[in-house]
C-alpha cells in the first residue's frame, strides 16, 4: 500500500520531499508507483533519514531500470568500493590518495555522463558525511528553461545538435585515460539534440550537458560560443532552480534527462562523503509532436 507516502514539494520549481518510506525494505509495487510517479512530476526527491549499504542503495536504484556502470574517476582517485555501480563522490584522501571524486571545490552545472551515447536515465545520491555547511547541491528544471525560452530561440535552438566533451568532470579535473583538449570539435564525447524529449513524459526540456568545451554542431566556434552564453544564461537562472543542504541519511533522485546539476565548495577541513548509483537511459531524441508537447504549445 502506498498510502503512507507524503509528498512535499520544496520549491516552485522542482524538488520534493517523500516521507513516509524506509529505502532499506524494498517497496511494494503501490510504493513504488507512487513514488515513481512522484519523480516524474518533481524531477528530484528528497528522501531523509535513509540508511542504505551499498547493496542497498543498488537495489532501491534498480527497481527503475538497469544500473549504468560508474563514470571514469580522475587519475588519483582510489576506488575503495568492490562495486561497477556505486561512485563515490567525497574529497576525504587516505594516504594523500581521494577515495571519490569531486574534490572540495565548486562542481559547475551539469547533466550526467552526457558525453555517452547513451547518458543516464538518473541518479540517486546518498549522503555518507556531510560538512557542517557548504556542498549544498543545486538541481534546475530544464523543462522549465525550454518552456520560458524566448520564441525565435526556442525555434532555433530546436533545430541544433551539441558535442557533448568527454574529457573533463564538473569539478574540473581530467577523466583517467582522457587528455585535456582546447578545441571541443575535436576532442571525444557524444552529440545529442538541444532539446530532447522525456522518454516518458513525452516533454520537451533543454538538454545542454556542461558548459566547458561544449560545441553547437555546424556552427564556427564563435558562433557557437555566443549562441551557448545566451542559452546558459537562460538555463540558469535562480526561478528554475532549487539547492539542497545536506543531513546524512538524505537520499536524492534527479531525473537526468530533464535536470542539471552542481554544487558548492565547501571547507576542505571538513569531510563529505556521497555514494552515488546511475540508472541506465535511452538515447536523447527530440521528438516535437508527442501530446504533451503539444498541450504545452497550444
Ligand atoms: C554529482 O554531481 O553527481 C555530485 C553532486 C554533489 O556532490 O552534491
Amino acid at each position: 500500500m502506498a498510502t503512507s507516502l507524503i509528498v512535499k514539494p520544496l520549491s516552485p520549481a522542482i524538488g520534493a520531499e517523500v516521507g513516509g518510506v524506509d529505502l532499506a525494505k524494498p517497496p511494494d509495487e503501490a510504493t513504488f508507483s507512487a513514488i515513481h510517479a512522484a519523480w516524474m512530476r518533481h524531477l528530484v526527491l528528497l528522501f531523509r533519514d535513509q540508511k542504505l549499504d551499498d547493496p542497498g542503495l543498488e537495489r532501491f536504484s534498480a527497481r527503475f531500470g538497469a544500473l549504468d556502470r560508474k563514470p571514469l574517476y580522475t587519475d588519483e582517485v582510489v576506488d575503495t568500493t568492490t562495486s561497477d555501480y556505486v561512485c563515490v563522490i567525497s574529497n576525504v584522501k587516505i594516504d594523500d590518495k581521494p577515495i571519490g571524486d569531486l574534490g572540495d571545490g565548486e562542481s559547475v552545472w551539469h547533466t550526467d555522463m552526457s558525453y555517452n551515447e547513451f547518458p543516464p536515465l538518473g541518479a540517486a545520491l546518498h549522503a555518507l558525511e556531510v560538512p557542517p555547511g557548504g556542498g549544498e547541491t543545486g538541481f534546475t528544471n530544464m523543462y522549465l528553461a525550454y518552456e520560458t525560452l524566448p520564441p525565435v530561440l526556442k525555434r532555433q535552438v530546436e533545430t541544433l545538435q551539441c558535442k557533448h566533451d568527454a574529457t573533463r568532470n564538473s569539478a574540473g579535473g581530467i577523466r583517467r585515460g582522457m587528455s585535456a583538449t582546447s578545441d571541443p570539435r575535436t576532442s571525444p564525447g557524444a552529440v545529442h539534440p538541444m532539446v530532447r524529449t522525456h522518454p516518458v513524459t513525452g516533454r520537451n526540456a533543454l538538454y545542454l550537458g556542461r558548459r566547458h568545451n561544449a560545441y553547437i554542431v555546424g556552427l564556427s566556434l564563435e558562433e557557437s560560443e555566443a549562441l551557448l552564453n545566451e542559452i546558459w544564461a537562460h538555463a540558469t537562472q535562480p526561478q528554475f532552480s532549487w539547492h539542497h543542504s545536506w543531513r546524512v541519511g538524505d537520499v536524492l533522485m534527479w531525473d537526468n534527462s530533464c535536470v542539471m546539476h552542481r554544487r558548492n565548495a565547501f571547507d576542505p577541513a571538513a569531510r563529505r562523503v556521497m555514494h552515488r548509483t546511475q540508472i541506465k537511459g535511452d538515447k536523447p531524441v527530440f521528438q516535437p509532436l508527442t501530446a504533451a508537447n503539444l498541450t504545452v504549445r497550444a
